[in-house]
């Protein structure tokens, strides 16, 4: 399949992906390194205006949702996020079905497509929000099997990206120990997070319509906190960090 094709199946769009080579040619005619970061926002105005002429970046938030249920109420917050978005950033929602289990020998063969496509999803975003389940108290193996292939090297899209978390269960605890959980694994791979607000939706059943929208208006205000709150985040990060050089 086109590798493109396979993209969209990711729920990332063609025009996404090309723009994010065009950045990354861009990047790498200037001299600036394959290192998982020069296709920020940040390099992709770099690579093109003066720093006088530097408008505010439009930012891509990339979300992953720890569930693969069709009825998924953490890909309900995504969509919820997806929408809460402030134009002109955008967020895209990756789907983590077709990813095989992590396993070093299929590695060695190099990424599969899926892998391959939810890597250049990651890496042409300027940042990641994870909508995580609680799976007995800890995140779902899906999540954490993307989070496997998605921190190996080379050039592991992961590096430096600033994230968010946010969860929603049918249980009391709205995902407390999921999310505290996640943000210990991404400990892994030292990346900026958004640390309030803290996001955590629980009773999800009585807060989503049959179609899986947030209904809810305090969390529908939570999401878009949280959005706003990582997009000021990266922007932050993104005029105080210069890429490396080669
Ligand atoms: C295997 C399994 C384990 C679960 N363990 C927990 C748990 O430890 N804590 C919790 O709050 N909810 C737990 N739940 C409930 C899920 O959080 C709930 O089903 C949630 O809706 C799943 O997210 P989703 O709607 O995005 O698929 C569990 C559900 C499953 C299927």
């Amino acid at each position: 399949m086109d590798p493109l094709t396979q993209l969209g199946g990711w729920g990332i769009s063609r025009r996404a992906v090309l723009q994010g080579m065009a950045a990354t040619w861009a990047a790498v005619t200037g001299g600036f390194t394959l290192n998982g970061r020069y296709q920020t926002a940040w390099a992709r105005e770099q690579a093109t205006s003066s720093p006088s002429e530097t408008q505010p970046a439009t930012l891509r938030v990339l979300g992953i949702g720890g569930s693969l249920r069709a009825g998924s109420y953490n890909r309900g917050l995504l969509r919820a996020a997806q929408e809460l978005t402030p134009a002109p950033h955008t967020l895209e929602i990756a789907d983590l079905s077709a990813l095989p289990l992590y396993n070093p020998d299929v590695e060695a063969q190099g990424f599969p497509p899926a892998v391959a496509g939810l890597r250049t999803a990651a890496a042409i975003a300027d940042a990641l929000l994870f909508a995580t389940p609680e799976y007995y108290r800890s995140i779902p193996g899906a999540l954490k099997n993307a989070i496997d292939w998605l921190g190996r090297p080379p050039n592991s899209p992961l590096a430096r990206k600033p994230y968010a978390v946010l969860g929603a269960t049918t249980a009391d605890l709205g995902t407390v120990r999921a999310q505290l959980q996640l943000r210990e694994i991404l400990l892994s791979f030292d990346l900026p997070v958004v640390q309030r607000p803290e996001v955590f939706i629980s009773n999800a059943d009585g807060k989503f319509d049959e179609q899986g929208s947030l209904l809810d208006p305090a969390s529908r205000q939570a999401v878009q906190d949280l959005v706003a709150a990582l997009l000021v985040l990266t922007e932050q990060l993104q005029q105080s960090w210069p890429p490396a050089r080669a």
